[in-house]
């Protein structure tokens, strides 16, 4: 194997994102993502939509994949697909083309746990990007998920937090669907948190024990809010959002934040990875940051690209495992709750 470039085609259809990648060894050549626009108006992933929706975007998207590489099918070396965590109907066409196709051109099939994926993202290769020493903690934290996992190594993952409910990204949507925003609200809740003042509407942070997270009351706490402000003033929301926008932000960033200082205690470990979609929020970034100089942590924040769901992360644990030759075989199966 020495000397021998790699080439994998990766595959990533776990919620409502159909993606394909090639990577030559660590390094992603393309990673092409169709986003499913169609589930905008229903204010969140309708799973029959995003299953059919998969299926009319696979092969184009495979096809670009391949031609934006420049490589032609014949030079792979091995398909990646993610098996699960995710919707069933969706892992299903990914994993269900991913296996015809390792078995039309004869090369090994590699199963990936999207999970895994999200915290290996860190090792694609990319000038930009420094890459986490062993061990660290990752939090990934998007529409689907809230975890922090102690990294020891590339396959041994433990995962010492998760939420208990909603995940941080659907507290984000639900709350911005209550401020009568569109879907997906996290980015815009961002955007007008940014002008507003954090401390305007306090709202009560959960309590949960050890290191993990819930986020459904929250929810139920704003909803409450707005219904009682909106009685008195109905134009609460249009001549407060800025305000009301960064009060919830500064309420989930500091539900993260303390966590994430709970897990740094408890594992000695300062070495913090993110991931997810929720990364590319301005109060975690700043939260991170000013971590760095206070506490003398150092966080690693992947490229956006690599931070929500897309296929080149799929792709880094399919050469991980390629060189390790953890193939699977055609028997396998999607997993809608595929644990670490
Ligand atoms: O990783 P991702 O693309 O998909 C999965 O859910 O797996 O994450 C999407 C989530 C959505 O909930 C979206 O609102 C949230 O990430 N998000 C943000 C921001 N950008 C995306 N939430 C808060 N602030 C942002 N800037
Ligand atoms: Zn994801």
């Amino acid at each position: 194997m020495e000397n021998k470039n790699i080439y994998i085609l990766a595959i990533e259809s776990s919620c409502d994102d159909t993606s394909a990648a090639v990577l030559c060894n660590k390094k992603a050549l393309s990673n092409i993502v169709a986003t499913q626009k169609i589930h905008e108006e229903y204010g969140g992933v309708v799973p029959e939509l995003a299953s059919r929706a998969h299926q009319q975007n696979i092969v184009p998207v495979v096809h670009q994949a391949l031609a934006k590489a420049n490589i032609d099918k014949n030079q792979l070396s091995a398909i990646a697909f993610t098996r699960g965590p995710g919707l069933m109907g969706s892992l299903l066409v990914g994993t269900s083309f991913a296996k015809s196709l390792s078995l039309g051109l004869n090369i090994p099939l590699i199963e990936v746990n999207h999970m895994q994926a999200h915290i290996l993202s860190h090792f694609i290769e990319d000038d930009t990007h420094k890459t986490p020493k062993f061990p660290f903690l990752a939090m990934t934290i998007s529409g689907g998920h809230t975890q922090v996992v102690l990294v020891e190594n590339y396959f041994k993952m433990e995962v010492i937090g998760e939420s208990l409910d909603d995940a941080v990204g659907e507290a984000y949507d639900k709350s911005a669907k209550i401020l009568g925003l569109p879907y997906p609200g996290g980015p815009l809740i961002d955007k007008y948190a940014q002008l507003g003042n954090p401390k305007a509407f306090p709202f009560p942070k959960p309590k949960v024990e050890g290191l993990n997270f819930s986020f459904s009351g929250l929810k139920t706490s704003i909803l409450y809010f707005i219904q009682k402000e909106t009685a008195k003033n109905p134009n609460f929301i249009a001549e407060n959002l800025n305000d009301i926008c960064a009060s919830i932000q500064y309420t989930i960033i500091n539900i993260l934040m303390d966590k994430l200082k709970k897990a740094v205690k408890q594992t000695g470990i300062k070495q913090i990875a993110i991931g997810g979609g929720v990364s590319a929020n301005s109060g975690i970034r700043k939260a991170l940051e000013e971590a760095e100089i206070k506490h003398g942590w150092t966080a690693y924040i992947p490229k956006f690209e690599f931070c929500t769901d897309n296929a080149a992360m799929i792709g880094i644990v399919g050469y991980l495992k390629y060189m390790e030759t953890e193939f699977s075989d055609q028997s396998v199966t999607a997993k809608a709750r595929y644990i670490l």
